[in-house]
């Protein structure tokens, strides 16, 4: 037996129908309902008309008997919903219109007086502000736990060597910690910009109704503080109207798409046997239906991915913004999908990110031999030169860079040649040169601020693990 009644036959809308005589096509209704997809907006909704009919009864424009009926109803409406007892109805429209029909089934007369000094313009911009808030708490701390497993890794491995690159070439070696602290750095920026959105968007359109206000003398400041916003609106039209929040947020989404994505691309690379830098487990590959041997990076490729749908839902929703004049418009109902969508993508990612983290086993044997190879320390050389014997930069990158061609013809390292086919090149060079040419002298070496020398990337990875603790 359904609590709800059935109103998806229903003439008019009961709600707004006063002037309909007939009901909405089918195709009318399919295009307009939005409670499909807004029915996710539920707590919000319902926090919302809490704290709009505190307000209305504090200023006497609800009774305290309406208001306390009011909130009992909204308080099992919740309950019903959170316990999936609650039939959304599409002729309805969209949550607004579930909860306060259903409100009015439940307790009478007084669920039609919650709508005072309210539209559902104000009511739309409120709860979605809300949702986009809590969604931003949530990829806060998912965030931060990323950072954490990266910090972690990070203190692990700040001393073991693997091959740097530019242009995915053999540049100069650095360390696997300090190469998980860059994407420490970059994340740590992903929350900044999470947090400079949710500053911004933390004032209440409610009471900014249809666009131009009301006429009912509402405590705007009330229902604001209420809802945990700094302020309200100050402006009616843009309030109803506007959506660079939910834009903001989803900005900040498609940047740390892109940071998860690149990581997750090196993932996959790292795992690939030719690299063979680190293995996953089970739990974070799948197999190959016909080559038995296969281990897929899976789960780091669909990271890779998602940036995909989430770049689409910034560039969708900018597309949907970009003509519509003052103030609402029901385009304005697209904007929910979306950011739920890239919501749900981006709090998926973030967790194989941390997941893939905590699982890898990085091979630090095979990262150390192809730290040396490619002539890996051959600026080591060129610095070396400069250093001991004074010469110009740039000579010295010539004589090391006849000295490498060198060592590629005889398909030795640097170090493997000798003092005497060093000195065909330059009669300078000493045996001192033999101590910068190893992968430990050479990352030892980068002492400058931020730079990949073993102590620094300890002490860094050492402050990350205390600022996230
Ligand atoms: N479902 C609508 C939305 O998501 C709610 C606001 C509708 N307002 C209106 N005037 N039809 O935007």
């Amino acid at each position: 037996m359904s609590q709800t009644p059935d109103l998806r036959n229903a003439e008019a809308n009961m709600q707004w129908g006063g002037r309909f005589a007939a009901g909405p096509s089918v195709v009318m209704q399919e295009i307009n309902a939005s409670i499909g997809f807004d029915k996710r907006m539920w707590r919000q909704d319902i926090r919302g008309s809490l704290a709009h009919a505190a307000m209305l009864a504090k200023l006497g424009i609800l009774s305290p008997a309406d208001e306390q009926d009011i909130r009992g109803g909204l308080e099992a409406i919740a309950a019903d919903i959170a316990a999936g007892r609650f039939a959304f109805v599409d002729a309805l429209e969209d949550i607004h219109m579930n909860i306060e029909a259903r409100l009015t089934e439940r307790i009478g007369e007084a669920g039609k007086r919650l709508h005072t000094g309210r539209s559902r313009n104000d009511q739309v911009a409120t709860d979605f502000r809300l949702w986009v808030r809590d969604a931003i708490d949530g990829l806060d701390a998912q965030l931060a736990d990323v950072m954490r497993a990266l910090a972690d890794r990070a203190a692990r491995h700040a001393a073991d060597p693997m091959p740097g690159f530019t242009h995915l070439q053999t540049a100069q070696p650095v360390t696997f910690g300090h190469h998980m602290l860059a994407y420490v750095e970059m994340l740590a920026r992903d929350r900044g910009r999470l947090a400079d959105c949710r500053r911004r968007l933390n004032e209440c359109p409610l009471g900014s109704a249809a666009l131009a206000g009301t006429s009912f003398p509402l405590d705007r400041d009330m229902t604001a503080h209420a809802l945990g916003f700094d302020r309200p609106t100050a402006n009616s039209l843009d309030a109803v109207s506007d959506r660079d929040f939910a834009l903001e947020f989803l900005g900040a989404a498609a940047i740390s798409a892109m940071h998860l994505s690149r990581l997750a691309e090196e993932i996959v690379i790292w795992c690939s046997a030719p690299y063979g830098f680190i293995r996953l487990s089970d739990a974070f590959t799948t197999g190959s239906s016909i080559m038995p041997q296969k281990r897929n990076p899976d789960a780091a490729e669909l990271v890779r991915a998602k940036t995909g749908r989430i770049n689409g839902a910034l560039v969708g929703l900018l597309t949907v913004m970009k003509g519509l004049p003052l103030a609402y418009a029901k385009d304005m109902q697209e904007d929910k999908e979306p950011a739920f969508d890239a919501a749900d993508a981006w709090a998926l990612s973030l967790a194989a990110i941390a997941g893939m983290v905590r699982d890898m086993t990085p091979d630090t044997a095979r990262m150390r031999e192809l730290a040396g190879a490619g002539f890996a320390t051959a600026t080591d050389l060129a610095d070396w030169l400069v250093r001991a014997l004074k010469l110009p930069f740039r000579v010295a990158h010539h004589v090391t860079g006849r000295l490498v061609a060198k060592a590629e013809a005889r398909g030795v390292d640097l170090s493997g040649l000798s003092l005497d086919e060093m000195r065909s090149e330059e009669a300078g060079i000493t045996e001192a040169v033999f101590g910068v040419l190893t992968v430990e002298a050479s990352v030892a070496s980068r002492v400058s601020y931020g730079g990949t020398a073993p102590a620094n990337v300890a002490r860094q990875a050492a402050r990350w693990q205390r600022e996230l603790a």
